[in-house]
């Protein structure tokens, strides 16, 4: 699959690369013409951020070779391989939170002024580039303000400006939309066009396949660490694409949840939430779940799910209204308190609030179970293995072992580890902050299935997912919330237009 000569502007072929035991690439290619914008595609662990990281200088591949403009490169480092014109959003943002968001964009490369120049830093050059930059992607925000005072959505535009602050010829995007809601996403899109139209070469990384086709002009697909093949996206429709990253059949069924049936939905309330809220960050909100019932909770970003989550969970302490758990009021001081009442929240941002990278996959899945334990009930090793393991098939998280440390496992598996430490506690009401972010199509759907199943054994669910047709597929109930307020209730099976029409309908009114 050849490209006519000259066109392409970056090669790599036969890229082998090996961990231990684990074949991460193996005899790896790929072509990336200047503007292009070209999706990697395949499942959770295939290779693709290994790929970019051997590509960027973060790895060193053990063999093959990358061109660039016809010329063989060997990037050391990222620095090398910016110096070269290859910049990066890693999956993972990689951004200090105590610096400022113009710092963060900097960082590093501060442009200096003056008399002094050299070692003055020219502070209002930073600011109005900074400024600039990001409104380059359509964000206009205060790039004075602390990194940690911005959504994740926020830090991830943050990080692609960042990667655009240098004379970029290729721009790898690793997974960038997967914080991002339907408007941030087309913002970005419509950057990436741009970016496109001046000739860079984009790399795109995504499980979204409506938004690889949307964007994407080729896609190469890569399954096991190998290439499986390079197509123009319009000649491979989404069954073919998926059969192709799976190596198998694959058919994506859209059965939702299944009606409560009349035990669950007249049982009383297992947790109840009236006039919840805290000054400045939530108002006050009712909400009412009863075991078995997954309820969704719908908006777009920053309209204040997962402050609801964070309340909930006693992460942030309410100020206004109460809460009631079987019906006896409570007030959660602490996440301590709320999952010794049986609550459980896989949090949204798995890399400050989630993952603890230096402990194994087995100690990162028994976490939560033997934090409600307590010290005095230690888990044994074998306990915690037998759980591990458990989980590992029920969820397909693909490891080289359960004492693998959990940092070294592909994005999406990460994830998965997340999902598992909180179902291994078997809570009565677990709340899953966009639990399926970096999850591939085919472990998306099993997860689903999973929580539909769980569901019938009498788990309540808070499900919150800026991925609107997920929200509509496993809910039995969906609460929109627009702005940090509940702006309404609608029953499961609500189209995803229903949805977006409350949402649009406060828009106009509010
Ligand atoms: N530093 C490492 N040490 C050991 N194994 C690794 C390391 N980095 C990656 N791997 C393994 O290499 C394989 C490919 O991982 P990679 O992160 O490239 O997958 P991916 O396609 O990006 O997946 P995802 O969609 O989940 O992000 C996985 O099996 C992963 O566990
Ligand atoms: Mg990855």
């Amino acid at each position: 699959m050849g490209d006519p000569a000259g066109q392409s502007l970056l090669e790599l072929r036969g890229i082998d690369k090996r961990f231990d035991a684990v074949a991460a690439l193996s005899d790896v290619r790929f072509s990336l013409r200047a503007g292009e914008i070209h999706a990697l595609m395949g499942q959770n662990g295939a290779g693709k951020s290994t790929l970019i990281k051997v590509l960027t200088g973060v790895l060193d591949a053990d063999a093959g070779e990358i061109r660039l403009g016809g010329r063989a490169i060997r990037p050391a480092s990222p620095l090398d391989a910016q110096k070269l014109g290859i910049s990066t959003v890693y999956q993972e943002v990689n951004l200090c939170p105590n610096l400022s968001v113009a710092e963060n964009i900097f960082a590093g490369r501060y442009p200096r002024c003056g008399a002094m120049q050299g070692w003055r830093i020219d502070w209002t050059a930073v600011h109005r580039r900074s400024s600039e930059l990001l409104a380059r992607l359509g964000l206009n925000i205060d790039v004075a303000q602390l990194l940690s005072s911005c959504s994740v959505a926020v830090q991830q535009m943050i990080a692609i400006a960042r990667a655009l602050n240098v004379e970029a010829r290729v721009l790898i995007l690793d997974e960038p939309t997967s914080s991002l809601d339907d408007d941030e996403v087309q913002k970005l899109f419509a950057a990436m066009r741009r970016l496109r139209g001046e000739g860079m070469a984009i790399v795109f990384v995504t499980h979204f396949l409506n938004q690889m086709y949307a964007v994407s002009d080729r896609v190469t697909v890569l399954r096991n660490g190998r290439w499986v093949g390079e197509w123009a996206c319009a000649e491979l429709g989404p069954q073919a694409l998926i059969s192709v990253m799976l190596g198998r059949e694959f058919a994506v069924h859209d059965q939702g949840a299944a009606p409560l049936p009349p035990s669950v939905a007249d049982a009383p309330a297992l947790l109840e939430a009236e006039g919840l809220g805290q000054s400045g960050r939530l108002h006050p909100v009712d909400l009412r779940l009863r075991a078995g019932e997954i309820v969704g909770l719908a908006g777009l970003l920053g309209a204040g799910r997962t402050e609801l989550a964070r309340l909930l969970f006693g992460l942030e302490a309410a100020d206004r209204g109460r809460l009631c758990i079987d019906g006896e009021v409570v007030k959660f001081s602490s996440p301590g308190d709320a999952i010794a009442h049986g609550l459980g929240l896989c949090p949204e941002d798995r890399k400050t609030d989630g993952i603890v990278a230096e402990l194994t996959l087995r100690e990162n899945i028994a976490l939560a179970l033997q934090a409600q334990r307590g010290v005095w009930r230690f888990l044994s090793r074998a306990e915690q293995a037998a759980l591990a393991d458990r989980f590992v098939m029920a969820l397909g998280i693909q490891t080289a072992g359960i004492e693998t440390p959990i940092g070294l496992l592909s994005g999406g598996n990460q994830q998965k580890a997340m999902i598992a430490r909180w179902l291994a506690v078997a809570p009565r009401l677990l709340i899953l902050d966009e639990p399926t972010r970096g999850i591939d199509v085919a472990a998306k759907q099993e997860i689903m299935d999973e929580l539909l199943r769980l569901a019938e054994t009498g788990m309540a669910v808070l499900f919150i997912s800026s991925e609107m047709s997920e929200v509509v597929r496993v809910s039995h109930r969906i609460a929109v919330l627009r702005d940090r307020r509940k702006v309404g209730e609608l029953p499961g099976g609500s189209s995803e237009d229903t949805i977006y029409a409350l949402i649009a309908a406060e828009h106009e009114h509010g």
